[in-house]
């Protein structure tokens, strides 16, 4: 946990036009670290990562982006700073093949490399560059999944957030998402994820973060916290000691 501090979230409030969702979010992602983002659903996970990508209604405090801050930029800005964004629930474009989708994926790249770039993505995920010729809508849901986090690849991000690649993928599946997943971050890309699956995000991550209603409720390694533990946050907002001291503190007070 010494790696500096590459994404910093300080207050953040955001949502979609008058209404509020982000109610004050503190967040800080170190350099080259995989940070799960876990919570109830509704909590604000997905907005959290359309803040950091400039995609919803910015209200307050700050996001600040290598030492600079983004929060009022544009998504295209963003993405050129070296932010790229796989979203929740399938996002390719299922009548056209792999290295199609690769092609769209590079539609900001203008400049006449939009096959080398697909290329390049091709070499790092060998087992897309057998599929190159599939349309994607005819492949498995771990193979459409690993095609999404490519397209966002391919933009040669710094920081890649990925929401809930594992929502409807067999555990097999789920395994080579994220083991793939593992491998952009041991090549010193910075990781954001947004998982349901807390047993497995536990597994992987290098810090854990959880968010309820808006807020951070914990933060920390995954090694400080136990299943149950975390199920019970989930449900309550707070850990069993906190609960035991309020009602402790509620029983003195009626008697
Ligand atoms: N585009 C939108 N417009 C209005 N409200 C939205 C929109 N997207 C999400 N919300 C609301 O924001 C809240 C948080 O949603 P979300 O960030 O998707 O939660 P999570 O990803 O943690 O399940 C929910 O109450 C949801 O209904
Ligand atoms: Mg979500």
């Amino acid at each position: 946990m010494d790696n500096p501090i590459t994404l910093s979230i300080r207050d953040a409030r955001a949502g979609y036009a008058t209404l509020d969702i982000l109610n004050g979010v503190t967040l800080d992602v170190p350099q080259g670290e995989f940070v799960a983002l876990m919570g109830p659903n509704g909590a604000g996970k997905s907005t959290l990562l359309k803040t950091v990508f400039g995609m919803t209604t910015f209200k307050g405090g700050e996001i600040k982006w290598q030492g600079e801050h983004i929060e009022r930029l544009a998504t295209r800005e963003i993405l050129g700073r070296g932010i790229s964004y796989v979203p929740q629930g399938r996002c390719n474009f299922p009548l056209m093949t792999v290295q199609e989708n690769l092609e769209m994926a590079a539609y900001t790249i203008r400049d006449g490399k939009v096959k080398a770039e697909r290329d390049y993505v091709l070499e790092l995920f060998p087992s897309l560059a057998k599929r190159r010729k599939t349309l994607a809508g005819n492949m498995s849901g771990g193979e459409q999944q690993l095609l999404e986090v490519a397209m966002a690849v391919l933009q040669r991000p710094k920081l890649l957030l990925v929401d809930e690649p594992s929502v409807g993928l067999s555990p097999a599946a789920v395994g080579i998402v994220f083991d793939e997943l593992l491998r952009l971050r041991d090549t010193g890309m910075t990781i954001l994820l947004v998982e349901q699956n807390t047993k497995k995000a536990m597994e992987v991550a290098d810090r854990a973060v959880i968010l309820r209603l808006g807020e951070v409720i914990w933060d920390g390694s995954p090694a400080e916290i136990t299943h149950d533990e975390l199920g019970e946050l989930f449900l309550t907002g707070k850990m069993r000691g906190e609960r035991e001291l309020e009602a402790a503190h509620s029983n003195s007070l009626s008697r």
